[in-house]
């Protein structure tokens, strides 16, 4: 048996055995459906722009237009994008009764698109848009419209405040409701699969320490070597679409 398939084997016992699994992803779970990633060498988003110019929430004040082209510009390519192999295989695990739940930092609801349920978005979601004054909350389409039509500063229908993409900008909190949702789920559960994150970035960051001091195994699938691989069960450097479907045959095989 390869090394590879004696990891595969191990987290599929691993899975067998839990009774409460939740996974944490980044990114790297979206580089397969063709959304870059920030910190991947050569490819990551960071290697071509400024994350303070674009992507911080005074930028985005200050600079409106230039911003909103740029986030067009990358908004496309993430409501064209389809979930991958290895979105639908975490889908197919919950159908399995496995999987309590998602947290994820992925801002581009491809979770939501391969149909997986009980999903935490850490740092909100481009599929909607919010006012910057009263906080109402519009599907993404009602700024897109107003910027394609030229007004390169759209507003609210109830108080005329500026429209922002409702993903969380550099200098803008996480909310709280959603962190005590995911802190509710770290608590409850007994094994963490963490795909695709380079755990860089908190809170995500402080999530798998977190789980293990509570006794829950951690797993983690992730082509770059993350800081707290030591602590885990099992590590695999590999592609999440070329790995995790084998996995979750493995499961469905063992438990038939
Ligand atoms: N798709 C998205 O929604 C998207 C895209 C870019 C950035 N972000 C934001 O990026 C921030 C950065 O944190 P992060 O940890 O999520 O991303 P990151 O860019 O810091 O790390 C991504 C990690 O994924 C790994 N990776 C890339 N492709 C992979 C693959 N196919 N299989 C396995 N591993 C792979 C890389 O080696 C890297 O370590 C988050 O705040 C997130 O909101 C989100
Ligand atoms: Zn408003």
């Amino acid at each position: 048996m390869s090394n590879l398939d004696s990891k595969i084997e191990k987290i599929a016992q691993l899975i067998l055995k839990a009774q409460n699994i939740v996974i944490l992803t980044g990114a790297g779970m979206s580089t397969e459906s063709g959304i870059a990633d920030f910190r991947s060498p050569e490819t990551g988003l960071w290697e071509k722009v400024d994350p303070y110019e674009f992507g911080s929430v005074h930028s985005y004040v200050a600079n409106t237009s230039k911003n909103l082209k740029f986030m067009l510009e990358m908004g496309m390519t993430i409501f064209r994008a389809k979930p991958n192999k290895g979105h639908k295989s975490i889908t197919k695990l919950q159908k399995m009764d496995k999987l309590k739940g998602v947290i994820t930092q992925n801002i581009d609801g491809l979770h939501q698109k391969a149909h997986t349920k009980n999903i935490v978005e850490l740092h909100g979601t481009v599929n909607e848009s919010k006012c910057m004054r009263c906080h109402k909350v519009y599907p993404i389409t009602t700024m897109i419209n107003q910027v394609l039509n030229g007004n390169y500063s759209p507003s609210c229908e109830v108080c005329q405040g500026l429209l922002k993409p409702n993903a969380i900008f550099f200098g803008e909190p996480l909310l709280s409701e959603t962190l005590i949702k995911a802190d509710k789920m770290i608590e409850d559960c007994d094994l963490m699969i963490v795909l695709g994150s380079s755990l860089l970035v908190y809170p995500a960051a402080h999530y798998p320490d977190k789980a293990s001091s509570n006794g829950t195994k951690l797993v983690i699938i992730n082509i770059q070597e993350t800081h707290i691989d030591k602590y885990a069960e099992v590590v695999i450097h590999d592609k999440i679409g070329e790995v995790f479907p084998q996995i979750v045959e493995k499961v469905k095989n063992m438990k038939s």
